[in-house]
């Protein structure tokens, strides 16, 4: 195979003619491709997929629930559904985006013009209705129905002599179960759903009420109620300030440097909590005791893949998935995709990019290194990050080298990149929300074009770009 040098200095393989005709030469015809799940994710894995049918078969989307949109259908209830399967979504009541639907949405579905640029989270799940009608896609969801177990076939047909056996049930009665084989598997179950709580010496010893932000709905229950809330991650901080709206007493206990910007008022900083005394106070890091109320959670959620076989040796350690080359395929099992692993970044754009670097790999336009050297190249990225200090924990934080990233994907794949402005008006939301998170949701943003776009106040107000050259 010749290789060339490709972006950002890496070795490429070129496809050599011999990949090209390995489609062809299986006498299938075209790929079958699983998708697990139909949330964001699933439904952009399911409209390429789609809109390439030289190449792929209709998609098989498998969806656990009854509806299209996964975290963003709001379920009032908590626990569990009626046919007593766990609850999926974290959404809360009052939810509103973080990110400015300008550059929230798929590249190639914008949101509705007349709405805000942080719109309700009913408006999300809106649009992915609408982008999957769009785009067609629903007659191609098998809804309530869980996939159970994925599993590896060595076969003489299929990509590269692996093919995928799928087995499924409506997640109640698993001696219903049917199983299908397929040329290749994107894994979209989600990653926001399994809470993670931290072990913390002499939790059990708590007397009031513990919970995780995945359970929480409203603030109203809280009102004049006092609260410990462990975690400053973006679930913390937005609901603190829900908290504080009902006047509730607040204390943030995080591990990060104390916050400066301004806070909601009622509520003050900690440090995090050490353990929990036999008496059932929190002990936290600086000495200080708290007895509140309620216990809350904020501290994220666990990567969970319950349905995929042990053969595939996925290690799921400290929220690190190893090893996936470029955060997306396992080197031994190249035909398995899972999609949006990464953390800190913009969702829908990055699925995008994923997805369609997913299609370049299966329909030859992109040849895969071997085995070996896309193991190195994980390795190699590991290594690096552990030795600028990132902890194992962080290490999936793409943030702001998510664009170099989803550029890198589209150069290799040979699609069209994301335009100009996305990054610039991503990050300067960030610098937005940093300066002053009371607010940032009420600014509205306006794209001139590819490069440029403005933003006011809700007052009108022009706010400069905190990015913009100096001129
Ligand atoms: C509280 C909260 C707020 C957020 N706010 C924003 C925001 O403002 N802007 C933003 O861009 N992103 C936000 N996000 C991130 C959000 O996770 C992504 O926007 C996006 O919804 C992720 O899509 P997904 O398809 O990966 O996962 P999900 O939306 O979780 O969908 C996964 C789907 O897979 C199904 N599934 C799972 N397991 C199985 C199985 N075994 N078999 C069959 N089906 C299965 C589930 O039922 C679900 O429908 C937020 C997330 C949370 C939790
Ligand atoms: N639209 C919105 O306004 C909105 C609101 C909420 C959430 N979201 C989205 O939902 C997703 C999940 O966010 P999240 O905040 O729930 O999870 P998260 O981003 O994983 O944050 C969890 C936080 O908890 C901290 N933590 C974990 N264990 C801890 C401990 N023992 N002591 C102290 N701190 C601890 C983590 O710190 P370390 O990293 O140091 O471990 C991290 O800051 C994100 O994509 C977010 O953007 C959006
Ligand atoms: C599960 O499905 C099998 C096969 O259809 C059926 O015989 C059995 O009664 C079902 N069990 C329950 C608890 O519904
Ligand atoms: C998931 O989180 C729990 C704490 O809630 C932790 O003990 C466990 O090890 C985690 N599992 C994985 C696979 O990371």
């Amino acid at each position: 195979m010749e290789s060339v040098q490709g972006f950002g200095g890496l070795e490429v393989g070129l496809p050599a003619a011999a990949d090209c005709y390995q489609l062809q030469m299986t006498g299938l015809g075209k790929l079958r491709v699983a998708v697990v799940g139909a949330g964001a994710a699933g439904l952009c894995a399911a409209r390429h997929l789609l809109s390439c049918g030289e190449t792929f078969a209709p998609p098989v989307v498998y969806e656990l629930t009854k509806h299209v949109g996964g975290t963003w259908v709001y379920e009032e209830k908590v626990g569990a559904y009626d046919n007593g399967l766990p609850i999926h979504s974290s959404m809360y009541r009052d939810l509103r985006t973080n990110i400015p639907k300008e550059v929230m949405s798929f590249p190639d579905f914008p949101f509705e013009e007349h709405l805000p640029s942080f719109v309700h989270h009913t408006e999300v799940r809106k649009y992915l209705e609408k982008y999957c009608d769009h785009f067609r896609l629903r007659d191609h969801i098998q809804f309530a129905t869980m996939v159970d177990s994925v599993k590896p076939v060595q076969t003489n047909q299929g990509w590269r002599g692996l093919a995928w056996d799928l087995t499924t049930s409506d997640g109640i009665n698993k001696s219903k179960s049917v199983t299908e084989r397929f040329d290749a598997v994107m894994v979209c179950n989600g990653h926001f759903y399994d809470p993670h709580i931290p072990a913390i010496p002499g939790l059990k010893n708590f007397k009031g009420m513990l919970m995780h932000s995945h359970n929480y709905r409203n603030a109203e229950p809280f009102s004049g109620k006092s609260v410990v809330l462990l975690g400053a991650g973006l679930s913390g901080l937005d609901i603190a300030m829900e908290l504080s709206s009902v006047n509730a007493k607040v204390i943030l206990s995080h591990s990060q440097c104390p916050l400066t910007c301004p806070l909601p008022k009622g509520i003050q900083q900690a440090p995090p909590i050490k353990r929990v005394l036999e008496n059932g106070m929190l002990k936290f890091q600086n000495g200080e005791l708290a007895k509140p109320d309620i216990f809350l959670f904020c501290t994220g959620y666990n990567f969970t893949f319950p349905f995929l076989d042990s053969k595939l040796g996925l290690q799921v350690q400290e929220h690190l998935v190893s090893p996936l080359y470029k955060f997306l395929l396992p080197p031994a099992f190249p035909s398995l995709f899972i999609v949006g692993i990464c953390r800190a970044i913009c969702p829908f754009p990055h699925f995008h990019c994923q997805t369609q670097f997913v299609l370049s790999v299966l329909d030859g336009t992109f040849t895969l290194p071997s085995c070996k050297e896309m193991e190195q190249d994980v390795e190699v990225d590991i290594a690096a990050r552990r030795g600028r200090g990132v902890a194992t924990r962080h290490i999936l934080k793409l943030d702001s080298e998510q664009w170099a990233y989803n550029d890198e994907l589209a150069h290799l794949g040979g699609f069209t990149a994301l335009p100009p402005y996305w990054s610039n008006l991503y990050e300067s939301n960030k610098v937005f929300r940093a300066r002053d998170m009371l607010n940032y949701k009420t600014y509205h943003y306006t794209v001139l074009n590819e490069k440029e776009w403005i933003v006011r106040t809700q007052h009108g107000q022009p706010i400069q770009n905190p990015y913009a050259k100096h001129k």
